[in-house]
């Protein structure tokens, strides 16, 4: 069975071919590199000992797609492709609704083309804005806050639009927390550009030494200890829920929703705490005002995705720590600087 996974160069993405390949799907591979690098396609190679067909393609290009469509017999897509900071969707929102929205037009009009109605569609826990009760089931009021969140807000209604017209549709729809972490086998993980908005990566790169200290934004926040309270998610795991919910709606029809979260929150300083037991490294860090924007406490009921999927999330936040810490000492510049070792099948 082929799946086509939009964005599978990026860090969700390359974690996701992981799974699919580890689990004997084909794999065919679409991402304009924009925000990754054809060496995570190498390494996914690396990994699972299974080559895949790569093609570095921007997903506004109709007829490209169409091609990738016609070679290839596609089953099923899962769409991960698009823009994702949400500083950078406030400075450009018309680069965001443009990338985000129109590929997303254009990638199903052109499923319709072909017959493949099946779709996984990475959304976000920012659709939520900001929740009135925690933990966040699927059904509570949404309202995002800024551009990026709007694309993905924008698109599930899209997408619910989409599955009414044709009961051929299966969309799921996975509303993702904070995905952290790397593969264990340290040849894969996040790769930001330039100073990390994130904090998981800005921690580990402080413990690097590439950056000084980490700012924590906050500590007036009715939390635990005053500072932001998150459900960080490994990024494995979440790349194994993409798998549950493929198939899963490979029978069936409609839109489904799902947040993958592990359900439990931690505080920046219990991140920061976690990430300097695990990997023995002082992060140093110091307080600052509030991010504009931010929220206090985020984490997710998932028993739909426990119960609907059989799908949990595993891994602690101690392997979150351990395995960010392995691909940043192992790659401490990300995949900068490795050549490509043309491998690949396309
Ligand atoms: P990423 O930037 O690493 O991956 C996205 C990939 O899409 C990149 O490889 C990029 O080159 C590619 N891309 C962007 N625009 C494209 C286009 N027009 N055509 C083809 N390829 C294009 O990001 P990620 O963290 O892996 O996120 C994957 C998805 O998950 C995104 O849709 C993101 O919005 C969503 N998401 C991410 C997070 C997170 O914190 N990482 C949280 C919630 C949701
Ligand atoms: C986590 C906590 C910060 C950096 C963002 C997007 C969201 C989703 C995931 C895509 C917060 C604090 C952070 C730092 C800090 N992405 N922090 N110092 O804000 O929950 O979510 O990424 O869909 O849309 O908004 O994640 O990692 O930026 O922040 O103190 O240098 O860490 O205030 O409490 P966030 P984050």
């Amino acid at each position: 069975m082929a799946i086509l996974i939009t964005g599978g160069a990026g860090y969700i993405g390359s974690h996701t071919c992981v799974e699919l390949l580890e689990a004997g799907y084909e794999v065919v591979v679409v991402d304009n590199l924009s925000n990754s690098s054809e060496v995570s396609i190498n390494r996914v190679t690396g990994i699972t000992k299974k080559s895949f067909a790569f093609y570095e393609m921007d997903l506004l290009d109709r007829e490209g797609l169409d091609k990738v469509f016609t070679k290839h017999s596609i089953d099923a897509v899962i769409h991960l492709a698009g823009l994702k900071a949400v500083g950078e969707s406030v400075r450009m929102p018309l680069s965001y609704y443009h990338t985000n929205i129109m590929s997303t037009l254009v990638l199903c009009e052109v499923m319709k083309e072909h017959n493949v109605h099946k779709l996984v569609f990475s959304s976000s826990a920012t659709v939520y804005g900001l929740p009135e009760q925690v933990p966040i089931v699927e059904d509570s009021s949404l309202g995002a806050t800024n551009p990026y969140g709007r694309t993905k807000l924008m698109l599930e209604q899209i997408l619910q639009d989409l599955a009414e017209s044709n009961e051929r549709w299966g969309i799921s729809i996975l509303r993702y927390f904070n995905p952290v972490g790397a593969h264990q086998s340290g040849q894969i993980g996040e790769n930001p550009n330039g100073i990390p908005n994130n904090l998981m990566p800005y921690i580990s790169q402080v413990a690097v030494g590439k950056l000084a200290q980490v700012n924590v934004f906050g500590n007036d926040y009715p939390t635990i200890d005053g500072t932001g309270v998150r459900d960080y998610i490994h990024v494995v795991d979440l790349a194994k829920g993409h798998l549950r919910a493929l198939e899963k709606q490979l029978d069936i029809s409609g839109v489904h929703i799902y947040n993958l979260g592990t359900g439990r929150g931690y505080s920046v300083l219990e991140m920061i705490t976690a990430f300097e037991s695990v990997t023995g490294q002082s992060v140093p860090y110091r307080i600052v005002e509030r991010r504009p924007g931010d929220i206090g406490l985020c984490y997710a009921d998932t028993a739909k995705a426990n119960m609907e999927l059989g799908w949990f999330a595993t891994r602690s936040i101690e392997e979150m720590c351990q395995d960010t810490w392995r691909w940043q000492r192992l790659n401490p510049n990300g995949y900068e600087g490795e050549k490509i070792h043309h491998l690949l099948t396309n």
